[in-house]
């Protein structure tokens, strides 16, 4: 199974993980996706992840799967300088289409029943939302911030041409 290839040497890196999943088959697709997508590693916080045939690339066996048992820990563990990325809806969140994603970023989704939990958003460093009213699949949002960041740094070092 392909994967993107990298598309400039200084576009910095990305890791997508949940807090709290419910339902591990979704959280096997986001792993597929992250790998296809060129994430350097994935995580889950809280509860550990038990391999799902949703994922059939076996993400964890080509990337980091690394599991912290609560947000704090997480946030101590952070890579330097990388920026936390709450995916949430919400009157704080930024849409997907106006932002500019962080050199290294860690994004970070909630629970398929009550999501990013306050406590928790408050301590992100920046709230993006996809369009819609109601709420995405977790696997599904996750897939869509994964391409929107790769899309822009393409179309960063590939800028379109009105005359191609
Ligand atoms: C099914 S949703 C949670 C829905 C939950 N009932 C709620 O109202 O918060 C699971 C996760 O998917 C992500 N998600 C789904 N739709 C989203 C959207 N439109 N914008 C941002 N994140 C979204 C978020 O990370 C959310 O925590």
């Amino acid at each position: 199974m392909a994967r993107v290839k990298k598309i400039k040497k200084d576009n910095g890196f990305y890791g997508i993980g949940i807090i709290n999943n419910s339902n591990e088959l979704n959280i096997g697709t986001l792993w597929r996706s992250a790998y296809i997508l060129g994430a350097s590693f994935i995580f889950t916080i809280d509860k550990k992840y038990k391999p799902q045939s949703s994922d059939i690339t076996a993400a964890w066996t080509k990337i980091p799967l690394y599991h912290y048992n609560t947000f704090s820990d997480f946030k101590d563990h952070l890579p330097f300088s990388t920026k936390i990325v709450g995916v949430e809806m919400g009157e704080l969140s930024i849409s997907l289409g106006m932002f500019q994603h962080p050199a290294s970023a860690v994004y970070l989704l909630g629970n398929e029943q009550c999501g990013l939990q306050t406590n928790i958003t408050q301590q992100c460093h920046s709230l993006i939302k996809l369009p819609g009213d109601f709420s995405l699949n977790v696997a599904v949002a996750g897939s869509i911030v994964m391409y929107d960041r790769i899309t822009k740094e393409c179309s960063v070092s590939h800028p379109q041409s009105l005359n191609a």
